[in-house]
């Protein structure tokens, strides 16, 4: 297997800077839209033969240094009692959201092994024939809570905002239940053959540092330290570089950077003591090829005092993406790194 990704996740020497691209698998690739003409998502998600061959798609396409299982962060939600639509138009549905007390009294404790059987079959397919490390994951549980909370995706959060400000009890119950769940899942993905763990804290940001730093900070905490040091744990919180100290304290190996700070800026606020991830906009993806491969040799540049750098977008490849300004990209990462 190659091992370059988990190197530098670990801070150690490498040939060269490993690349892998969020939702790296998804609607930009011609070859995954065929397989959604047959399926809906959530049937993709539950099909292991499937969710392993989509998986491994952009390892073969693009030469990407790293796989990312298929799955998604709301899937772990459905056996809490959850019920889940994903929409073509707008994204995750929850069709009965927990706002009271009695809602999430109701809100059950997952056994991933059963409830989740074909996410941990998924993984044993592609352990057994995968050439590069496989990247288990899960949504930080106040990400995940948004959604169980909102219903959806939301602009203002203010469902979420009002039982933290209104019910602090309810919603720690709350945390504390996903929190479980989320440590028992992510557990089950290390023991099927995950070779890295990603933590996905895409609202991290509409948090003041406060409210970060004590309700949901120490969940996300509480999940690393459960990992123990058994895989490489990466912590992207998304839109909260006001809070890289805090996001630090998380003991994550590996920090996600999205495309809002200037890597070396980073890198000087985080320190020797973890490696970083990123921080391409995925609308450089857009530019010409000139323009793409300057902007990979700056993140290089700026990632040199780094520990360890793995490179990656600042947040997911968007379904507009030529599938050659991807490969070109990776391409770019592989010749302007090597050493
Ligand atoms: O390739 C990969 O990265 C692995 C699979 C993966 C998906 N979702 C597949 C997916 C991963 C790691 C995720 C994480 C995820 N899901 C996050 C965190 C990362 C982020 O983008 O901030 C969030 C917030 C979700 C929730 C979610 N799922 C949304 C908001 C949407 C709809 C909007 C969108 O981006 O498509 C989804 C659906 C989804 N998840 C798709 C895929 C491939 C599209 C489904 C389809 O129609 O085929």
């Amino acid at each position: 297997m190659n091992e370059t990704f988990l190197r530098a996740c670990r801070g150690e020497k490498t040939d060269y800077t490993p690349v892998w691209i969020m939702r790296q698998a998804g609607r930009y690739l011609p070859e995954y839209l065929k397989i959604r003409e047959k399926v809906d998502f959530l049937t993709l998600c539950k099909t292991p033969l499937l969710a392993a061959e989509v998986t491994m798609q952009p390892v073969d396409i693009l030469g990407v240094d790293a796989a990312i299982l298929f799955s998604d962060i709301l899937i772990p939600v459905e056996p809490m009692g959850i019920k889940l639509e994903f929409s073509e138009t707008k994204g995750p549905v929850i069709h009965n959201p927990v706002k009271t007390s009695d809602e999430i009294k109701r809100l059950k404790n997952i056994n991933p092994e059963k409830d989740l059987s074909f996410v941990i079959e998924t993984i044993k397919i592609l352990v057994g024939k995968i050439k590069v490390p496989l990247i288990g994951f899960a949504g930080a549980p106040f990400t995940v809570a948004t959604y169980l909370i909102e219903g959806g995706t939301s602009k203002n959060f203010l469902h979420t905002k009002k039982m933290l400000y209104q019910s602090l009890k309810e919603f720690l119950q709350l945390m504390e239940l996903i929190t479980d769940n989320t440590i028992s899942y992510l557990l089950s993905q290390i023991r099927a053959g995950v070779h890295a763990i990603q933590i996905f804290d895409t609202w991290a940001g509409i948090l003041t540092p406060y409210d970060f730093s004590k309700y949901s900070l120490p969940f996300v905490k509480k999940i690393i330290s459960a990992i123990g040091n058994s895989v490489p744990v990466i912590y992207f919180a998304f839109n909260a570089n006001s809070m890289l100290e805090l996001i630090k304290s998380s003991s994550a190996e590996v920090i996600g950077l999205d495309w809002r700070i200037e890597i070396s800026n980073a890198i000087e606020n985080l320190g020797k003591d973890v490696s970083i991830q990123g921080n391409l906009d995925p609308c450089i993806l857009f530019g010409t090829d000139e323009l793409i491969r300057q902007r990979v040799a700056d993140i290089l540049k700026g990632a040199e005092k780094a520990r360890g750098h793995i490179f990656n977008l600042g947040h997911g490849i968007l379904p507009q993406t030529s599938v050659e300004k991807a490969i070109f990209m990776v391409k770019a990462v592989h010749e302007l790194s090597r050493r």
